[in-house]
């Protein structure tokens, strides 16, 4: 059996919070131990200047989640793990996929649509203010991220569907329009990956500011766990873990059996001062040890430095022969 290609990518925007972890760094790194796929994981540094213009924070992102994936158990031998910027190949490829990408195909993609959206909704005249062309143009880059390695499969959100569809899109029309290079990618969404909800008990995202640190100290994660919205049922009161934001963060790492547990006391009446300490002990045993080896990843930048080159060059290993290839299709060739 020829081994499928599973690859995906991680902006690198924002500290990695514990539904980033259960959401998409845990399943990905449980599917990376596999033998039937050959895994890429990459830091999606260009598609961060997307939405982050802070130098110093892009920086410091790509260097907390390059150490996070590390620590929790991401094998750079098993894998190829690189940041996107460090393969030229990809903005290269990005070009070329640009002259077979209809401009209508980008009109339709959610992320432009909700600006534009926003914008008309806010009575602003030019329906596109605030609208950069690497915004618009996002899902070209992220095509050429998969394309340009042949992916077969790409585990992502349900919100990173459209861009995968467009990627097969853009691909069957170079292959169409030149020769047949590109293997047609399919997304793969998880729908029994956790969807973690945050502090204020709605989607734990960034954008919500409802986020807790995957690698908080301590006393900082016991803080925000006691910050978690509950409802003003008193000790002795039976709960419901159906509408219980702590009950749901718990049941995402604890097993089943512990799970079953909490749930019994739920329906004994634990008090949610219990519950939240419950909460904290279980996920600071959990992630003590990760939180040292990510703390001492973070203080050897180039130690990670030197892993994240290491990566580079087995994805430009293949990638060289790809552009050449593609360049070639296209035209772009030795005159002699
Ligand atoms: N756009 C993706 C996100 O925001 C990240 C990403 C960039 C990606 N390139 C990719 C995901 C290629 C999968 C494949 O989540």
């Amino acid at each position: 059996m020829t081994k499928q290609t599973v690859l995906t990518g991680i902006t690198t925007t924002g500290t990695p919070h514990l539904g980033n972890y259960a959401g998409a760094i845990r399943p990905a790194i449980q599917a990376s131990r596999r033998d039937d796929a050959h895994s890429f994981y990459f830091l999606a540094d260009y598609h961060a200047l997307v939405k982050n213009q802070d130098p110093a924070a892009v920086h410091q992102s790509t260097l907390e989640i390059a150490a996070t994936w590390l620590a929790m158990g991401l094998d750079p031998e098993r894998v190829v793990f690189y940041r996107q910027s460090d393969v030229p190949e990809i903005p290269e490829l990005t070009w070329i996929l640009n002259s077979v990408t209809a401009k209508g195909l980008m009109n339709r993609a959610h992320a432009y649509k909700a600006a534009v959206q926003a914008n008309e909704e806010g009575g602003n005249k030019d329906p596109d203010k605030g609208v950069t062309m690497a915004l618009f143009s996002y899902p070209v880059l992220m095509a050429a991220d998969i394309l340009i390695f042949n992916a077969h499969k790409v585990p992502v959100g349900r919100d990173q569907k459209q861009h995968v569809e467009m990627a097969r899109d853009i691909a069957q029309r170079f292959n169409h329009v030149y020769r047949e290079i590109f293997v047609l990618p399919d997304a793969v969404i998880d729908d029994n990956t956790a969807v973690l909800s945050g502090l204020d008990g709605r989607k734990m995202s960034k954008s919500y500011n409802n986020t807790i640190p995957l690698f908080a100290p301590a006393k900082r994660l016991r803080k925000l766990i006691m910050k978690i919205k509950t409802n003003s049922l008193e000790p002795g009161e039976p709960k419901d873990p159906a509408d219980s934001t702590l009950f749901d963060i718990y049941r995402a790492f604890a097993t089943p059996q512990e799970t079953a547990s909490l749930r019994e006391q739920y329906a004994a009446g634990i008090g949610w001062g219990d519950a939240k300490q419950a909460l904290f002990e279980y996920l600071d045993a959990l992630l003590q040890e990760p939180r040292e080896e990510y703390e001492r990843l973070i203080a050897r930048p180039a130690y990670l430095e030197e892993m994240l080159q290491a990566g580079a060059d087995k994805a430009r290993d293949i990638a060289r022969p790809m552009i050449a290839d593609v360049r070639d299709a296209v035209g772009i060739r030795p005159l002699g």
